[in-house]
């Protein structure tokens, strides 16, 4: 029979601030293999007396269902066993309140004692490991000393919620957006390290090796070669500039790594560079490019795909610009800067076998965010073509650029900037005409701009002399409940011609006057 929700006063509870809530006791298998730690129990759970048996509990169970188990055979437990009002409670009484609730949690942990125990959300990771940066650690595996066993972390269930649409996660992989994938893909990698025994795969160096010239017979046969140099500065110009290492990856997990300290390069490796056949996979145009003619005095050969550009344009929202972001998101290889063991900026100093870890791991990692960022492209036939007729021939123009310089014609630029200036006041002023004068005396003072967003709020959705339209839910801010002003947002709206204006204004303001 269910346990009867009750409101707790033991020891513990009677220091903690929230004393007088209900408690929701953990619940699970004392024998499971795995422990799920979630953040703290809702209504629901607070209704029920038990973890997890609302929305996020739903999803949680989907995605233990594709471990191959259930939630009678898993333990379930949180960072905190009452529910916390985040908007309205104090950070230092939910703070206290995390500390005190640890004793369950502890208790709990070393009871179950399970195979490997599961981090969701920032809440579970503070409690569990210390440790902040939810997103930059999801996806990890790290060993905990004090429970001794592995540690695997994600994002919590209602993280991914918030936002989903209705029918998440209820549709497939293919057509979930990028953080309705998220706990999917981490449950994929949780899957495998159970598979294999609760070990980590991601990041085992054991098949990269110092590259011998043997090596190159093999390597030269193959089609995709991801190329990486570790040199000692990321200037090229500086007049010390050294290259330390070249690394190749031809398949997943293995890398060889030519070491370089004569600055000499084997002529097999230049064969390989140089042939027009081998695609290239990197990791940040156009460094190995410029690094190659000025080091090496030839070019390289053959079509180059930069891997950040590909995961830029499989998601336009992703804002990170180093291989580390690109390989966390894309593959099973996460946080490979650990490989540099705290030696990053100083390479040209560490140990052989570190530099061989090190850019053998940026170069495997490369291999794998293009194998799967490829197969994202290929999804979208239109992105596919715009990436192959368009962004490839453009990288390797401005790479030429990078070399050559360019000249560009001040006057004509100085034109372009005009006609840009007055297609945007032309823009505005029609888009503000369509105003109604109390929004137009409302935000005079604060200046009647396109690229105000509570003006475009004001007149859409929120104030009583504008529209007042719905938003759409899923261009809603969730931690501000503010409706978006993204281009996909008002491209909903496009049959008003204010948007048609803002829309237009926002294409022109994007391309030409970006200060203006
Ligand atoms: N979210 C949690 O973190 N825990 C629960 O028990 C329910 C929702």
């Amino acid at each position: 029979m269910m346990k009867k929700p009750t409101v707790v006063y033991d020891a513990t509870c009677a220091l903690c601030p929230f004393s007088d809530r209900v408690e929701v006791t953990f619940r699970g298998n004392l024998k499971a293999d795995l422990l799920f730690v979630g953040e703290a129990p809702g209504k629901q759970e607070e209704k029920i007396g038990a973890p997890f048996k609302g929305k996020s509990g739903a999803l949680l169970g989907k995605l233990i269902e594709t471990l191959g188990t259930t939630r009678d055979q898993v333990y379930t437990a949180n960072a905190l066993r009452c529910r916390i009002y985040k908007d309205t409670d104090a950070v230092k009484d939910i703070n206290q309140a995390l500390g005190l609730c640890r004793t369950y949690l502890d208790t709990a942990i070393k009871k179950v004692n399970p195979k490997i125990l599961i981090c969701l959300g920032k809440y579970a990771l503070k409690t569990v490991m210390g440790m902040d940066q939810i997103l930059k650690n999801r996806g990890r595996l790290i060993s905990s000393s004090e429970y001794g066993c592995p540690v695997f972390i994600t994002v919590h269930p209602a993280y991914v919620l918030r936002g989903a649409t209705p029918d998440y996660p209820y549709k497939p992989f293919a057509q979930m957006n990028m953080k309705e994938k998220l706990l999917f893909t981490d449950f994929r990698a949780l899957r495998k390290i159970i598979k294999n025994g609760f070990k980590d795969e991601g990041l085992d160096t054991s098949g990269y090796v110092k590259g011998m010239a043997k090596d190159l017979q093999q390597i030269k046969k193959s089609r995709l070669v991801a190329i990486d140099y570790e040199a000692n500065t990321a200037d090229i110009h500086d007049p010390n500039f050294k290259v330390i290492s070249l690394s190749f990856t031809t398949e997943r997990a293995k890398s060889v790594v030519f070491m370089m300290k004569n600055q000499k390069m084997l002529k097999g490796c230049r064969e390989i560079l140089e042939n027009e056949k081998i695609r290239k996979a990197v990791a940040f145009r156009p460094f190995e490019e410029i690094v190659t003619k000025k080091k090496f005095k030839f070019d390289i050969q053959g079509p180059i795909h930069d891997v950040q550009e590909m995961a830029h344009l499989c998601d336009e929202n992703f804002r990170k610009y180093d291989l580390e972001s690109v390989a966390n998101i894309w593959t099973d290889m996460k946080n490979i800067k650990d490989l540099a063991e705290g030696q990053r900026q100083d390479l040209w100093e560490a140990p052989e076998p570190l530099v061989i870890r090190y850019n053998g791991g940026d170069t495997d990692a490369t291999f794998r965010s293009y194998g799967n960022l490829r197969d994202e492209l290929k999804k979208d036939p239109l992105l596919l073509r715009y990436y192959v007729k368009f962004v490839l021939p453009v990288q390797d123009m401005l790479a030429q650029v990078y070399w050559n310089g360019c000249r560009i014609d001040i006057n004509a630029l100085k034109r372009s900037e005009k006609k840009a200036d007055h297609l945007l006041t032309t823009l505005t002023q029609k888009a503000i005409d369509r105003l109604p004068s109390a929004l137009k005396a409302l935000h005079e003072k604060k200046g009647l701009k396109l690229s105000r967003a509570d003006l475009i709020i004001d007149y859409l959705f929120r104030h009583k002399a504008g529209l007042r339209l719905k938003p759409m839910d899923e261009h809603i801010t969730p931690k501000t409940g503010m409706p978006q002003t993204t281009e996909a947002h008002l491209q909903c709206f496009s049959y008003l011609p204010f948007v048609e204006y803002l829309l237009d204004w926002k294409q022109v303001f994007k391309i030409g006057r970006a200060h203006v």
